[in-house]
């Protein structure tokens, strides 16, 4: 089986990054020049997926209308030969890649969401991208699971080590490992206290779930904070069939928090073939 479908869950309220948040969704953000979620989807890309799913909420038609044609901008842009912006714009949706936009009625939780998108993706395998977790790797991190996935056929849960004091905002795991980055994954629970937490890997917003995962989500109580969360669905899916933590190779910014935010604009700003070394001249002057 291959991965062809990813779901970006974009119905979230984003109360972390308020105001910036209260009439846009925080995914439309935009890092140095490009919104959080171009970001995601380009990950998604390449890493093969061609149907982009959509669970949108009130205040987000800035996402469809980013992925949408601009006829107006691109006459414009014609008219006036600026071919590389025109290009530029084109290439923010390929020919070959489908958008398909579903709507989450309530903010219930990444579970709810998630479930959401079950009518379109039915019974194949399928990624789940956040695109708030910012992922810089080379291959992209997500290129990096549908590989092992070719090899495993199986759920695969990004993971990276965090700090024992910020298990609270992580959905936490634990397992055996099965090779010197995966591990066959025992336990996963959604933000516990750090003396509760089965080790110090927490889950970054990059999944592969096997359609199993729909019913388990369908069964669920709310769990923290109210929410349906995916964790618990994931932690039902693991009595019934194995799932794989990775721990992936590259950065991740969490950009649904402020700081996260500011540290992905500077580092990708240093690391942007124009902007960065004009930048790091004037971060230098700074004299921090
Ligand atoms: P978060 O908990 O980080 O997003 O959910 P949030 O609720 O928007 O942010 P805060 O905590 O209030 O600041 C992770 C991802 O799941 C989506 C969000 O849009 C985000 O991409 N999500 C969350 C949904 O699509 N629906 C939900 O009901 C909840």
């Amino acid at each position: 089986m291959k991965i062809n479908k990813a779901i970006f869950p974009v119905a979230g309220l984003g109360t972390r990054f308020l105001p910036a948040t209260k009439a846009q969704p925080k995914e439309m953000l935009p890092v140095v020049d490009k919104p959080l979620i171009q970001y995601a989807v380009e990950e998604a890309y390449a890493a093969g997926i061609r149907q982009m799913i959509f669970v949108n909420g009130r205040n987000k038609r800035a996402i469809p209308d980013h992925f949408d044609t601009a006829y107006e901008l691109e006459a414009e842009l014609e008219a006036a030969g600026k071919k590389d912006l025109l290009e530029l714009v084109h290439s923010i949706k390929p020919d070959d890649m489908e958008c398909i936009y579903i709507r989450q009625p309530k903010a219930l939780g990444l579970g709810h969401a998630v479930l959401c998108a079950q009518c379109v993706v039915v019974n194949e395998p399928f990624a789940v991208l956040l695109a708030d977790d910012l992922m810089v790797g080379e291959p992209a991190i997500l290129k990096q699971m549908v590989e092992r996935f070719a090899d495993w056929q199986a759920s695969i849960i990004a993971v990276q080590e965090v700090p024992s004091d910020q298990t609270r905002r992580y959905g936490m795991v634990a397992g055996t490992p099965v090779n010197d980055r995966m591990m066959d994954m025992t336990h996963i629970v959604e933000k516990p206290a750090p003396e509760d937490a089965p080790s110090r890997l927490g889950v970054a917003g990059r999944y592969i779930l096997t359609p199993g995962i729909f019913k388990e989500i369908a069964a669920l109580p709310r769990g923290v904070g109210g929410e349906i969360q995916l964790t618990d669905g994931i932690a039902a899916l693991m009595r019934r069939e194995k799932v794989f933590a990775f721990r992936y190779e590259g950065r991740r910014y969490d950009c649904g928090s402020k700081e996260g935010f500011l540290q992905a604009n500077v580092e990708l700003a240093l690391m942007h073939p124009q902007l960065g070394p004009e930048f790091r001249n004037y971060l230098k002057t700074l004299a921090l």
